[in-house]
């Protein structure tokens, strides 16, 4: 044990209605890239995906698809496991709501709210999208081209008249306001925290909370006429996976509380209603909640009509999985909303991957081969170019560290990208092809430097492209054991003499180059 807190991260668990594009994938990318940095720092980590299988929408889906709706989320839900392997996610556990740990566990904290006084029955009249699976007030409402109702977020809207056990969310609205004040990174980016308090002072409403029109959803207990609303059911996976119901257990106590990461889209859910159960229920409240953007492609809003949806396994098709992993944790602010475009993501591939980092390792490690037996070289004294250089590459640990700890995925990787410029830099002003014959010794010092950096940038660019950087450290020969961060200083620095494999470039360009 490393003696650092254990790590617990969860995805949204994904509605099995669609097939995954690039909003799911970009949210458990996010996930995977904290899970991995988290694990090489020394961390024990559950990272946490799976599906949301209940609801009026997975079971009109089902319907439409004419199966049934268990054999229905059966297979959609295989989709999103192998979107996992497909794009190299670390996720230690893949939850299903129509499991029987997660039903046990979404009716263990109905009765505890049952038994807090959180929930009472009453009767529902209202408006209900389906496709968001949200209850909406009349003047949330907007008016669609053709007269007909609308959510805000464009959903059709129908009205639902019905009994319904409520939670007292209304209750609420004083500690959650607390709780926003007194945990200013409770909720982030900032400018998502003010939007969600600025909702809950409006007013709270009680949330209805059981359904009776339809039947696939868990049993409300002892009320088997009811089934849950489904967010209350999704909400819980996030304690199911912990070893919920047993709070007392280890597993609950050394992983709960997670940081849970969604689009912008869902974050009333996560930072509203979900706080609000836990407190009733009388459970720890989350880490975090990150909302982060939506992205459109080519400038347009992503839709099935538009017939524009981004596929992930053809982008990853297209210009590689971990060009793809970089192109998006780099591309956007994180938080933001961003635009993935072809000539974007051509530009990252060439001009970040192939040309800044790829020619580095590429360039440092030919020279070896050629002119040091293949050797890591012997060095000499370091000169202050020298030592700084190396010092800026072991100071981005701490660096990164800190942008992540605000999950600033896109400043983690352009400090790590200074530093590639530096070293690029460094080639050139030292220009080691030139020392071969006027000073054979300050050349092997140099690239001994140089060599010494990429196999830092390579331990600290595993999170976001494992594929490649474990490629350029096996090319250094840095073993399977020396590859966690606590490497990153010149105590393990590379050990003169070792053996180095024959080079190999692992960015390649990107070629058919209709964007150019
Ligand atoms: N089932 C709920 C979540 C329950 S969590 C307790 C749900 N599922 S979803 O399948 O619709 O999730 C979609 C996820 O993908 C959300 O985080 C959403 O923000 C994200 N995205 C969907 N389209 C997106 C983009 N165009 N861009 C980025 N992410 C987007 O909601």
């Amino acid at each position: 044990m490393s003696g650092k807190p254990p790590f617990y991260i969860t995805t949204p668990i994904y509605y099995v209605n669609d097939n995954p594009h690039i909003g799911h994938a970009y949210t458990t990318l996010a996930c995977d890239v904290l899970a991995r940095f988290m694990r090489l720092d020394g961390h024990e980590v559950m990272f946490l995906t799976g599906t949301d299988e209940h609801g009026q929408k997975v079971e009109k889906a089902a319907e439409e698809a004419g199966i049934d709706p268990q054999s229905f989320c059966d297979k959609v839900s295989e989709n999103f496991r192998i979107l996992s392997k497909e794009w190299n996610f670390s996720n230690d556990d893949f939850i299903r709501t129509t499991e029987p740990r997660h039903v046990e566990s979404a009716q263990a904290l109905w009765r505890k709210l049952r038994d807090a006084d959180a929930i009472y029955l009453d009767h529902y009249e209202g408006w209900y999208a389906v496709r968001d699976e949200a209850f909406y007030a009349e003047d949330e409402l907007t008016q669609g081209s053709d007269g007909t109702k609308l959510a805000p977020t464009g959903a059709p809207v129908e009205w639902v008249k019905e009994p319904s056990y409520f939670f007292r969310l209304s209750a609420f609205q004083d500690r959650l306001l607390e709780l926003y004040d007194s945990r200013p990174d409770f909720i982030l980016p900032e400018s998502r925290r003010n939007e969600v308090k600025s909702f809950v002072a409006g007013g709270l409403r009680d949330l209805s909370i059981s359904r009776t029109s339809f039947s696939w959803g868990i049993p409300v207990p002892d009320d088997p006429d009811h089934i849950m609303y489904v967010w209350i059911d999704a909400l819980t996976n996030y304690i199911t996976a912990a070893g919920y119901p047993d709070e007392n257990g280890e597993n609950f106590k050394s992983w709960w509380p997670a940081l849970h990461m969604m689009g912008k889209d869902i974050l009333r859910f996560h930072a509203v209603y979900w706080p609000a159960f836990l407190m009733a229920a009388g459970i720890g409240l989350p880490k975090r909640i990150y909302a982060h953007g939506w992205w459109t492609s080519e400038g347009q809003k992503i839709s099935k009509s538009l017939g524009n949806v981004i596929v992930p396994s053809d982008i990853v098709a297209r210009y590689g999985l971990d060009q793809v992993r970089y192109t998006l944790m780099r591309e956007v602010s994180f938080g933001n909303d961003g635009d993935f475009s072809h000539r974007g993501a051509v530009q990252r591939c060439n001009h970040d991957l192939a040309n800044d980092y790829g020619n580095l390792a590429q360039r440092v490690l030919s020279m070896i081969t050629k002119n040091c037996d293949g050797q890591v070289p012997e060095h000499g004294d370091f000169t202050a170019e020298d030592s700084a250089l190396m010092a800026k590459a072991y100071g981005l640990l701490q660096v990164s560290r800190d942008h992540l700890d605000t999950q600033a995925f896109h400043l983690m990787l352009q400090s790590i990208w200074n530093v590639i410029g530096d070293a690029n830099r460094y080639v050139d002003e030292t220009a080691p092809w030139a020392l071969k014959k006027t000073d054979p010794a300050r050349m092997a010092t140099v690239l001994y430097v140089l060599a010494e950096t990429v196999r830092v940038l390579a331990l600290l660019t595993q999170p976001v492209m494992p594929d490649s950087s474990s490629k350029i450290l096996d090319q250094l020969a840095v073993g399977e054991g020396d590859r966690q961060f606590d490497r990153i200083s010149a105590d393990h620095a590379l050990t003169s003499g070792t053996a180095l494999p024959k080079p190999q470039g692992v960015f390649p360009r990107y070629q058919n180059d209709e964007a150019a």
